[in-house]
């Protein structure tokens, strides 16, 4: 088979060892998109610790997207300070008043949709669409691409090999019919397709954890027998970057 079961190794790790972090409901429910919008728009970029205290604040104050839509736009800057990148702010207010206004409160679906909105980009609206709506996308980002450029030991250099990479991830949401190697790992993992939000988190975890930027604990990588780079003992060289 194509994928050669990673798929089904890699939910079953994140089963196992995902973090639990503010935004991410208890196993097996659903995630709310106004929580999952809401915290990747503060993800991004600042770190998961900082994040926290913010994102637990906001939805005290505005537990849903109509809440945020009706509050002022000084309000939502005054508990953004501190955050940083006060465009992030502003654009997560319009995005507010336009599901208010244009979706009847209801976050749409459809990523296309998602990504007309403001603040949310081609990243954000796959994150979304997979984690709240389990939609068979994948967001890619830094963590991902390096995850995935070891994995499969992308040659050609950033930025350029980036729709690869995209093609690459996007094998790991499981490839419909492929027989695992491993039968009872993909019993424990479940309907790897449907699981596409815990794919994805499971390799930002992966990324933020284990397969690091220096020194990767690939001891401890559910993928390592499948990983292309580790196998030539030259993982910490990806992903390549185009010299400058
Ligand atoms: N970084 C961006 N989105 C994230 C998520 N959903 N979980 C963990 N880290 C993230």
């Amino acid at each position: 088979p194509e994928d050669g079961g990673r798929p089904a190794l890699l939910l079953d790790w994140y089963d196992r060892h995902r973090r639990r972090l503010p935004w991410r409901p208890p196993a097996g429910e659903r995630a709310d998109p106004y929580r999952v919008w809401l915290s990747e728009i503060m993800l991004q970029q600042t770190g998961v610790k900082t994040v926290g205290p913010y994102f637990e604040k906001f939805v005290a104050r505005w537990p849903d997207v109509d809440a945020l839509g009706s509050a002022s736009l000084d309000d939502v800057l005054r508990m953004w300070a501190g955050l940083g990148y006060y465009s992030r702010a502003r654009n997560l207010h319009a995005c507010a008043v336009a599901v208010r206004r244009d979706h009847g409160g209801v976050f749409p679906d459809i990523e296309e949709s998602l990504r007309a909105l403001p603040g949310i980009g081609p990243y954000t609206a796959a994150a979304i669409a997979a984690i709240a709506f389990g939609r068979r996308t994948m967001p890619v980002d830094g963590n991902i691409e390096r995850v995935v450029s070891r994995l499969f030991a992308v040659e050609e250099p950033l930025p350029q090999a980036k729709p690869l990479i995209q093609r690459l991830a996007a094998t790991l949401l499981g490839a419909g019919d492929a027989e695992s190697r491993a039968g009872d790992v993909k019993a424990r993992a479940g309907d790897v397709k449907s699981r596409a939000g815990d794919s994805a988190q499971a390799l930002m975890d992966l990324g933020s954890s284990i397969c690091t930027p220096k020194k990767p604990a690939c001891a401890l990588c559910p993928l390592n027998e499948d990983c292309v780079s580790r196998a030539r003992g030259d993982q910490e060289t990806f992903p390549r970057k185009a010299p400058k």
